[in-house]
């Protein structure tokens, strides 16, 4: 267990006893490890974070976190998780969660905002922005927490290639340290460097290296 930030053993999860989204799902995640979810619209993988982040109880198995502080999951939708009326309030609201004084939340907004190039846009209102300044104000704030654990659900989902590269450029230099589990529906979309399970009829199975092209 030590050395893991998540481990999920023979869980069954869902929203009905009888009938299961997941079953049977065994995974464990190292610390800073990536991993990977790649699975068909309706496999299970939004549930599967779901169940990773502490807010769906299995219906059958364990999951062993060993993480101190709350998980980050980056909402399919990030327009569901823009809950202020800017976009400095968005990073300032996290930051202040985390116990910053007002001093330190000040700089370390302004160091998000141009980390994340959203400095000319601190004050619009987060749902007027498009969507890859949405996903990008969303990983921003998220990681605003300095979390041991991200989810992504389906990160690139909305995006063009364009703003593709942009979102992935900004995790790979943002994201160090922490374990990250990334879903997405094709092999195709896994990034560089993560291992890779695919969610088949509501199980986990192994994806070899040369399934997935990066
Ligand atoms: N709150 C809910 N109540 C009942 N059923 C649900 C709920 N959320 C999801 N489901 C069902 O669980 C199954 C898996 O859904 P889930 O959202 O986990 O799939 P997904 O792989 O994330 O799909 P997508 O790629 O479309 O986002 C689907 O059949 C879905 O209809
Ligand atoms: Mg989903």
């Amino acid at each position: 267990m030590i050395g893991d930030t998540l481990s999920l053993s023979r869980v069954s999860a869902g929203y009905s006893a009888a009938n299961p989204v997941l079953r049977d799902c065994t995974l464990t995640l190292k610390v800073g490890e990536r991993l990977a979810i790649v699975g068909d619209n309706g496999s299970g993988k939004s549930t599967l974070l779901k169940v990773a982040a502490g807010l769906l109880k299995p219906l059958a198995g364990q999951v062993r976190f060993a993480y101190t502080e709350a998980p980050a999951l980056l909402l399919q939708n990030p327009r569901q998780q823009l809950i202020t009326n800017s976009v400095q309030e968005e990073i300032i609201f996290t930051l202040r969660a985390r116990g910053l004084d007002s001093g330190e939340v000040g700089s370390a907004c302004d160091t998000l905002l141009h980390r994340f190039g959203l400095e000319e846009l601190r004050i619009r209102k987060p749902l007027t922005l498009s969507g890859g300044q949405q996903q990008r104000l969303a990983l921003a704030a998220l990681l605003a927490r300095e979390p041991e654990l991200v989810l992504l659900d389906e990160p690139e989902s909305f995006l063009d290639g364009k703003s593709r590269a942009e979102f992935r450029e900004f995790f790979f230099q943002h994201v160090s340290s922490a374990s990250v589990l990334w879903t997405c529906c094709r092999d195709t979309e896994v990034p560089p460097g993560f291992r890779a399970l695919r969610l088949e009829n509501g199980s986990l199975v192994v994806m070899e290296s040369k399934q997935v092209h990066v």
